[in-house]
């Protein structure tokens, strides 16, 4: 540890958790047809709501199951979303808790020790709470001093953490960062929506971002990062904390993630795909000649058209692997998901891009080549 520092940012390792439950497209359509049976006998009257389908989930987003946090609660058409027990404030919080998880590993694979750690950023589209921050309490649980902090930029989130810790890099500020995506979307996620309550599962994924000079051999060079927004209201959510107070508000579907989603997939498609070829212009790389494609995970249709404007021509598993038929969209995690289960057949010298995007419009790109 005693080498210069570089001021060059690496992707040392990374780290996931995944929870043990998971819910097939066939048990979520049969508990949610069961609430639209209970629903339309005790609603006569009302527009009667319409079954949902495995057919039509699997062929309109690739998703086949998804792992969540709280299983029997989410398909009980009684409850319908998930009930994690309150913890005491003496008690480690459950997404601090799987963020620790995830990140352990990615220390584990890196060699590293807590204390070799300078901060720790919780990336992530939902917080449990609002402080003390959730990156604080993961510092302290792991032993690590410096400093954290959160951030949300929706499913963009783990990109921009990437970005602003390999910043830190850059800038000197730290040798060590820790950016931990603990994604608990099952909580935002409206179970009893047609359109949308397949989308999401659950998972906490960490990325350890450090100075080449401290880096383990094998590594990832950070080729360079880009990050845009676009303000767009087809991703929304309005939960917060100045609306608790409204009674008539509190607990209504736009308190959870609502979505025009064929906007979405419209308008972000183009968007990230010239985004990705700029950034691969501006860094002088041929992105016909990237070796895989790590995209966030939200629907199979919409990473086929990236993968396809990137690359010139249909992407294969290979190029651009998926994991969204058993995870679903793991919001900001999807993309270090795929990153962490479909990079270690890669061979020095070969060149990838981590990519998100969603809410807000967000988007992040990650340029990385193996070394080592
Ligand atoms: N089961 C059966 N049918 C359903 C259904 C369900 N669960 N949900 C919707 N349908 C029906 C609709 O009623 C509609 O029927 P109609 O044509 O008779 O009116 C039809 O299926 C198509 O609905 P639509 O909502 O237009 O589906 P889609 O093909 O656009 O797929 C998404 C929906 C959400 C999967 C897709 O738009 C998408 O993935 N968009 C991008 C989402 C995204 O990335 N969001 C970011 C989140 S971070």
């Amino acid at each position: 540890m005693t080498a210069p520092l570089t001021g060059r940012p690496v992707i040392s390792a990374s780290g996931l958790f995944t929870p043990p439950e998971s819910i097939t497209n066939e048990e979520l359509v049969a508990s949610f047809n069961a609430f639209v049976d209970q629903h339309n006998a005790a609603n006569p009257d009302a527009e009667a709501l319409a079954y949902s389908s495995v057919e039509f989930i699997e062929k309109a987003s690739g998703i086949k199951a998804r792992h969540v946090m709280s299983k029997a609660a989410i398909l009980d058409p009684d409850t319908m979303c998930p009930r994690l027990p309150e913890r005491g404030n003496d008690e480690i919080s459950v997404m601090a808790e799987i963020g620790v998880i995830a990140a352990r590993e990615a220390l584990a694979r890196a060699g590293r020790k807590p204390e070799d750690v300078d901060a720790v950023l919780c990336a992530a589209s939902n917080m449990q709470r609002p402080y003390p921050a959730m990156a604080i309490e993961i510092q302290q649980a792991l032993g690590i001093e410096g400093f954290g902090f959160d951030m949300n930029v929706a499913c963009s989130s783990a990109t921009f953490g990437i970005q602003t810790a390999a910043d830190y890099i850059r800038a000197g500020n730290a040798k060590s960062v820790l950016v931990v995506s603990p994604e608990i979307t099952s909580g935002h996620l409206n179970w009893r929506d047609r359109d949308s309550h397949f989308i999401f599962g659950d998972v906490a994924t960490a990325v350890l971002v450090e100075d080449a000079a401290i880096a383990p051999a094998q590594h990832w060079e950070i080729l360079g990062t880009k990050l845009k927004t676009v303000f767009s209201n087809n991703i929304r959510n309005n939960f917060g904390f100045l609306n608790r107070a409204h009674p008539d508000s509190a607990g209504s579907a736009d308190k959870l993630f609502v979505q025009e989603g064929r906007k979405v997939f419209k308008e972000v498609v183009p968007m990230v795909a010239q985004m990705i070829l700029e950034e691969a212009d501006r860094l002088g790389l041929d992105p016909v000649a990237l070796r895989r494609l790590w995209l966030h995970q939200a629907n199979a249709g919409m990473n086929r058209l990236i993968a396809q404007r990137v690359l010139g021509h249909e992407a294969s598993e290979d190029e651009s692997p998926t994991v969204l038929d058993t995870y679903g969209n793991t919001s900001s995690a999807g993309s270090i998901i795929a990153f962490h289960k479909h990079s270690a057949d890669l061979g020095a010298g070969d060149t990838g891009l981590i990519c998100s995007f969603g809410a807000g419009y967000s988007a992040g790109t990650v340029f990385v080549r193996k070394v080592a």
